[in-house]
């Protein structure tokens, strides 16, 4: 009897593992481990959603116009040229689809986001990890591992789960770089996290290039994580593209009303802001006291810290992280990710930061 036997490009997808959300003892944890805004959302985003309960019998606009419109005030982009999806994965997911034939190469690089070899794999195409240097994308690096047969270059900047960020001039480089029908998918996730609007000059891109790609989400900064909102935008021929097989109702409606009310409350996204740039510079300094230990804390532009551990001991990424879950707080090692002796901590509350603090610091004796 013969069974039903998947592609085997997608059997050899490693599923995406999300950041842990549950202690083993059931406590509730100080949760740490997902890149989440601690604050949550702005507190317009949420009396949004309690009046807009109302209407949920209803279809949402599948089109997102509302909130394209939106998009493209705050940002300066014609809405034409902004598609919305289920978070920014959906459109990251769907470019290989689109672009890529079986056989294709999709280049990343090296510490990146779990999701790139996912997309690539989808669609049959293989995904290359261009080395990095010092957790810092590597332009020279991407430019060689770029094949023939490449059809998508990712870029997250600021990276995820380094933290580190190229310069708008190195990013400039790179598209220089790139032969004209490879696309450069420039994933600002984290990019609210940074002080100017566009800081690596992604939007720029994407607004006057024919090959230029900027993804951005609701679920960071604006705190949105639980109820799936993502954009992207670049040239119009790519958006119709992505527009012809996205989801023919990605957003729900209250998702939708949601972010538009988070989008309209800057100062909220600003307190924010301000609040994780002071946070993550205690966090550092925390982890960079203990150097002599073996400790290190790799810059960050995000809202979160990768912080790399000695390969044995007390210190060691593995003990660290049990550790830290003995005092009820979730971080994230990645050795899947290439990464055995780092620990991605994301940025919390004062309080938040405060317990983990001092749990490293029990932990180093
Ligand atoms: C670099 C990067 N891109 C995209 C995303 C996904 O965001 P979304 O929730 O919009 O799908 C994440 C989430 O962790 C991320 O780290």
């Amino acid at each position: 009897m013969s069974l039903p036997a998947p592609n085997p490009w997608i059997a050899a997808i490693t599923p995406y593992e999300p950041g842990r959300a549950r202690l083993a003892s059931g406590r509730t944890p100080i949760k740490l481990s997902a890149n989440e805004n601690p604050h949550g959302p702005s507190p317009a985003a949420i009396a949004m959603i309690r009046a807009h309960a109302h209407g949920i019998h209803r279809y949402p606009d599948g089109a997102a116009t509302s909130l394209r419109a939106k998009i493209g005030f705050v940002h300066a982009l014609e809405p034409d040229r902004i598609v919305c999806g289920t978070g920014s994965d959906e459109l990251l997911q769907l470019l290989p689809l689109i672009y890529c034939r079986r056989g294709d190469s999709v280049v990343h690089v090296r510490h990146g986001f779990m999701v790139y070899p996912i997309a690539a794999r989808r669609a049959g195409a293989e995904p290359i990890a261009a080395p990095d240097r010092d957790y810092v994308a590597d332009v020279d690096s991407i430019l060689a591992a770029v094949r023939a047969d490449t059809r998508i270059v990712f870029l997250a900047n600021p990276n995820n789960p380094t933290g580190t960020m190229i310069s708008r001039a190195e990013v400039r480089r790179l598209h220089a770089g790139l032969r004209s029908d490879i696309i450069l998918v420039i994933d600002q996730a984290y990019a609210e996290y940074c002080d100017a609007p566009d800081p690596d000059g992604g939007l720029e891109l994407a607004r006057t290039m024919p090959n230029v790609v900027v993804t951005r989400t609701f679920s960071k900064i604006y705190g949105l994580g639980g109820l799936r909102v993502g954009w992207a935008t670049g040239p119009a021929a790519i958006v119709a593209e992505l527009n012809r097989v996205r989801a023919p109702f990605p957003i729900a409606s209250v998702s939708l009303a949601a972010a538009e009310a988070a989008l309209a409350d800057q100062e909220w996204v600003a307190r924010c802001r301000e609040a994780n740039a002071r946070e993550r510079a205690r966090l550092v300094a925390a982890i960079e006291a203990l150097a002599p230990q073996g400790l290190g804390a790799v810059p960050s532009a995000a809202n979160f810290v990768l912080m790399t551990c000695p390969e044995t001991g007390p210190l060691a990424a593995e003990t660290l992280k049990a550790g830290f879950e003995a005092d009820g707080i979730l971080v994230r090692h990645l050795p899947k990710q290439g990464l055995p002796h780092g620990l991605r901590i994301t940025v919390g509350t004062a309080e938040e930061n405060d317990q983990a603090i001092a749990s490293l610091r029990r932990q180093a004796g």
